[in-house]
This record gives structure tokens, C-alpha cells and sequence, in this order.
């Protein structure tokens, strides 16, 4: 595995299983109270340059089961907030920490921290990425729909509204598992070019359309998020541009039997998603929050753990 989990193209798939292994096994001791201070001792700082629950809370329990410690750090309490400069903030941190999580607006701004610190970086969140996101999602989906992970090519996942961090971490996570990937959005808000190029490389398993009903028909899968992410102030625009991208029971009709559907939350009810379809799928949904501890724990054991 690389030093750091960036995007979800970090990741090769033995990575994925590997991780998806090991956070069953983890969440297996929290169920059986078995201790697993696998990072004793060990500090992880917390970057935010943007709201959080999940994120947050999910981190710092997951350094406290893991015996070590979390230390929250908003970019507002920060230097870094007026204006010191990432190589700076990079290179300090790395003396004090043993591995960072951030959570910001550019990609770049996680990558540059990764080239001039010395720690292991984990992304939280960009607008380009969210791939601690998307293996709570593979968890999930594993647990609902699979025996074994070998068998993620057996699944099609759709994702239906905006061409942002989640369209593109589940675009290409679910195509390195092996899954169909379809992908639905709006035309003014596609995925990037780059995205569009990825998935053509797996030829056969992957659609790109501003068409909802092509994107969910015989899905497994089917996911969504707001149609407004932290940091757009379009919202009136995103509204009526978005106001046919939502699940609801007659999409969900278009899906094979047995669906489930995640959804990373916040979710907005009767927006990218209607309180029907939220209400009979939220143990899906609430699992998948529930997994972001599981997998993040993996992923720290495996970036920050004894080699
Ligand atoms: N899904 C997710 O990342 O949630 P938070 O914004 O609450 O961290
Ligand atoms: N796309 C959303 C995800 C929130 C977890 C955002 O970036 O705000």
C-alpha cells in the first residue's frame, strides 16, 4: 500500500480487500469487547477546513479504541487559516504527529501537505475526494449483498446527482472492486473529463449518462448525495438543475430486486432523496455511517501501524 490514501486511485484492489478485511475483523473485537491497541501511544491530527459529524467523531473514537489520541484542529484556530503556508504547517506537524487527516476544499492542498510533510496523509474530504467514504460504502455493500469479495463484479452501483467528490470516489473504487458503475448527472454538473476517461478504460462495466432511468435500471446499488455540497452557493441553480436527480419509489422500481441504497449523509429529505425511500432503507444508510469507524481504523493501521 502507498504512504498515503490521497484519492481512491491510491488504491489497487488487493489494497481495498485488504482493508475491507481488516476492518471486519476490527469491528468484530468492538463487537466481542476485544482490545486492539494496534496504535498505542500513537497521535493523529485532525485538519477542518469544513463541517463535520461523521468525519469528526468516527476518527476520534477510532484513535481512542485504537489506543492512541486524536487532536482536533480546526483551520480557523490554525496559522494555517491566515496564511501559513501548507509546506510550513507540514513540516512542524510532522514533528509532532503521527499521522494527519484532513478534511478541505483542493486536492492539492492534501497532496502538497503529503510532499513536505513526513506522516502519512488520510483525505477527509476534498471537493475532488472522499475515499474514506466510499470503503465504509464497499463494507456496507459487501455485508448486504455478498459472501465473499471476489464477488464484487457480480453488482452494478449507480450514483445519481452531482459530478462531485462522491461521484468520483465511487466511480472509481466500485470500478477497482470490479463492479458496473453508472453514473448519472445533470449536464451542467458532470463529473470531470479525467473521471470519464477512467471509467472508459474498463470497457463493458461502465456508463456515463445524464439519464437517471438508464443509470438505476437492474442496479444492486443505488446512491445519492445533496445536490448542494459544503462550499457551493449555487443552491437556487442547483435546485432546479437537480430537481429530476432523486431517488424515489418509481426509480427505485427501475433497480433489480433487493436493492440497497447508501447515502453518505447529511441527507435532505424530499431533495436527492424522498423520506419514503430514506425510511425503508435506513439500516442500510446508518450501517454505512456506522462503517466509516470500522474502515478508517483499517486504513490508520495500516498507514500509521508498526511495519
Ligand atoms: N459523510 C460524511 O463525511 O459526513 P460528515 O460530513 O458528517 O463528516
Ligand atoms: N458531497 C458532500 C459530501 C458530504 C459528506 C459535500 O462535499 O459536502
Amino acid at each position: 500500500m502507498k504512504k498515503h490514501l490521497l484519492k481512491m486511485a491510491d488504491l489497487s484492489k488487493e489494497d481495498i480487500f485488504e482493508i475491507l478485511e481488516l476492518a471486519e475483523k476490527l469491528k468484530d473485537y468492538n463487537k466481542n469487547k476485544v482490545s486492539h491497541y494496534l496504535l498505542k501511544d500513537k497521535t493523529l491530527g485532525m485538519i477542518f477546513a469544513k463541517s463535520s459529524t461523521r468525519t469528526r467523531v468516527s476518527f476520534e473514537v477510532g484513535m481512542s479504541q485504537l489506543g492512541g489520541k486524536a487532536l482536533f484542529l480546526s483551520t480557523n484556530d490554525l496559522q494555517l487559516g491566515r496564511g501559513e503556508p501548507i509546506h510550513d504547517t507540514a513540516k512542524v506537524l510532522s514533528r509532532y504527529l503521527d499521522g494527519v487527516m484532513i478534511r478541505t476544499f483542493a486536492q492539492q492542498d492534501v497532496e502538497d501537505f503529503a510532499k513536505y510533510g513526513d506522516i502519512p496523509v488520510i483525505n477527509g474530504l476534498t471537493d475532488y475526494a472522499h475515499p474514506c467514504q466510499v470503503l465504509a460504502d464497499l463494507l456496507t455493500i459487501k455485508e448486504y449483498k455478498l459472501k465473499k469479495l471476489d464477488d464484487f463484479d457480480k453488482l452494478k452501483l449507480c450514483f445519481i446527482g452531482d459530478g462531485f467528490n462522491m461521484a468520483n470516489s465511487l466511480l472509481v473504487g466500485g470500478l477497482t472492486v470490479g463492479m458496473s458503475v453508472a453514473i448519472a448527472n445533470p449536464k451542467e454538473y458532470e463529473i470531470l473529463q479525467d473521471m470519464k476517461d477512467f471509467g472508459a478504460k474498463f470497457s463493458g462495466k461502465f456508463l456515463f449518462t445524464n439519464s437517471v432511468k438508464e443509470a438505476v435500471k437492474d442496479a444492486d446499488v443505488v446512491i445519492t448525495d445533496a445536490w448542494c455540497s459544503m462550499g457551493q452557493t449555487d443552491k437556487d441553480e442547483r435546485k432546479a438543475a437537480f430537481k429530476d436527480y432523486k431517488i424515489d419509489s418509481n426509480l427505485m422500481k427501475l433497480a433489480n430486486k433487493g436493492a440497497i441504497v447508501q447515502h453518505c449523509l447529511p441527507a435532505y429529505r424530499d431533495e436527492e432523496i424522498s423520506s419514503e425511500i430514506f425510511d425503508l432503507h435506513e439500516n442500510e444508510i446508518f450501517d454505512e455511517a456506522e462503517n466509516r469507524l470500522h474502515v478508517q481504523k483499517a486504513v490508520m493501521v495500516k498507514l500509521m501501524g508498526e511495519k
